[in-house]
């Protein structure tokens, strides 16, 4: 375990406040700084605001004083324009201070809803949260966890053993495994703390300060116009047979460097963040080798969450599409698939980013609708050779359209040459183009440069009502 000053100095250089502050009731020990470290740094050069929870004073608990010092740099964080970083280790609402701690909280969550779209916020989970310190997290854009020593929680097994009398460990109830597989209220799984700075750090590099700057871009030695032979053959033959779209995605990618989003859970929709000469981008991919790429309650959570964040921050989106629909079934729709699969459309249909979709496969259904069609306002969509572009797979529009006849064999042949091609969709423009897959990398870096100067606005609201 790092102490909390080692944990923020590991983000080098961030210079600390603290101590100056002795708002603590008198019935509690004085602690100067209260149980929070707070201040701003850089890291690589670029303004960020921290603050590190110190469960070594009353378990990380927040007090008002903790409160404000936490609000404080969110204020200054919002005045300036930069990211905030909470390194968080609370064992809830400081007991000893009521209400005020209960205030202290929601001070602190009002601050995170008005920055959310504003500037990035991040969340690094390095010991236990429990009660109201869970929530701050989960208002904010990223939440990561380190591995066996980090929990979120309402409340703990204790508390849940009397009222339901389950018996459940730290870990099972909350850890880093749970959230990361489970729940899906935590977004990465780090070994230590050590790795978990570290990979912050990546992942920092990534993101704009803010809603008005631009994300930084980074020299580039992989050529925008590398051709990637290997991918003319990826797609199987077989129309049924699974591929790892993380392959395609990797190749295209700049260096092959790709971090990405909640890697463990809805594993049938890859989320992330690449560059493409230079330029971060968010990608977003069905993956067929889970559940056939198939998109469901999770995935599309998943999906619209990321999608929201890259169209927030000006974040081009690309899309890979494999998708052979939603999943059916009585869990899916008991569960809501309608109203959830309807927040990753409509995550679609309302960014304003440069948007660019490659089919790779099957894109059928109202899930070819989805995934950011052009339909949505893509501003290109490709289609490799490979593509089909339809209702639904052959089979299955075979069994309704000539249910009962002879010849199934015949019919679905005449099928698949009719509908499983990506010219019906082509001819109508709804692909602007059938590329070789071997020119993915390439086209795609042209498109961004030129859709770096895109503006589009939506009707103005005083807010949307995505479906949730
Ligand atoms: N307010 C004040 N002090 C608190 C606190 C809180 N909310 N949570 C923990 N502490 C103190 C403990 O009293 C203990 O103090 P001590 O070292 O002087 O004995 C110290 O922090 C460490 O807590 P401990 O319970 O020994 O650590 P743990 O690792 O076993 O458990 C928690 C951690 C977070 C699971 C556990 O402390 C807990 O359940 N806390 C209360 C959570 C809660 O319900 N908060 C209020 C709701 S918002």
């Amino acid at each position: 375990h790092l102490s909390v000053r080692e944990r923020i100095e590991k983000k080098r250089k961030a210079a600390l406040v603290g101590g100056g502050q002795k708002r603590i009731d008198a019935q509690h020990k004085r602690f100067p700084g209260d149980s929070v470290v707070t201040g701003r740094g850089r890291i690589n050069g670029r303004l960020v605001y921290v603050f590190s929870q110190d469960f070594t004073v009353f378990g990380g608990s927040l007090s008002g004083a903790h409160a404000q010092k936490i609000c404080k740099i969110m204020d200054q964080a919002m005045t300036v324009g930069a990211p905030v970083i909470g390194l968080n280790d609370s064992g809830g609402a400081r007991i000893q201070e009521g209400v005020e701690s209960l205030a202290g909280y929601a001070d602190i969550f009002l601050r995170n809803v008005m920055a959310s779209g504003v500037v990035p916020q991040i969340s690094l989970i390095m010991g236990p949260c429990a009660g109201g310190a869970v929530y701050s997290p989960a208002l904010t854009d990223f939440t990561f966890m380190v591995k066996d020593t980090s929990y979120l929680f309402i409340t703990g097994p204790d508390v849940v053993k009397s009222v339901t009398n389950e018996d459940v460990t730290q870990e099972e109830l909350g850890g880093a495994k749970t959230h990361t597989t489970v729940s899906g209220v935590a977004h990465h799984a780090f070994e230590n703390d050590i790795e978990a700075l570290l990979n912050l750090r990546e992942f920092f590099n990534f993101l704009p300060l803010s809603n008005q700057d631009p994300a930084p871009i980074r020299e580039c030695h992989d050529p925008s116009d590398r051709l990637v032979p290997s991918l003319d053959t990826i797609v199987p033959f077989e129309s049924t047979k699974a591929y790892d779209m993380l392959d395609i995605i990797q190749a295209v990618l700049d260096a092959k460097d790709f971090f990405e989003i909640m890697p463990n859970y809805a594993k049938n929709i890859v989320v992330g963040f690449a560059r493409m000469n230079g330029r971060t981008v968010g990608i977003v991919g069905n993956q067929p080798k889970v559940a056939s790429g198939c998109l469901d309650i999770n995935s599309s959570v998943k999906g619209a969450r990321f999608v929201r964040f890259c169209d927030a921050f000006n974040i081009p989106i690309i899309t890979f599409v494999d998708v052979p629909g939603f999943l059916p079934g009585t869990a899916q729709e008991y569960g809501g698939i309608i109203r959830h699969g309807a927040k990753l459309l409509f995550a679609f249909a309302e960014a304003t980013v440069p948007k660019i979709t490659i089919i790779t496969r099957k894109a059928y259904g109202g899930a070819y609708d989805v995934m950011s069609s052009k339909h949505l306002r893509g501003d290109v969509n490709y289609a490799w050779p490979t593509a089909e572009v339809a209702v639904m797979g052959a089979k299955g529009a075979v069994q309704i359209i000539f249910r009962g006849k002879e010849n199934q064999a015949e019919a679905e042949a005449e099928y698949v040459d009719k509908f499983a091609n990506p010219f019906p969709a082509a001819v109508r423009g709804f692909v602007d183009d059938i590329i070789e897959p071997a020119t993915t990398r390439k086209k795609i870096c042209s498109d961004l440069e030129v859709l770096a100067s895109k503006k589009q606005v939506n009707p103005w609201k005083k807010h949307a009502n995505i479906p949730l």
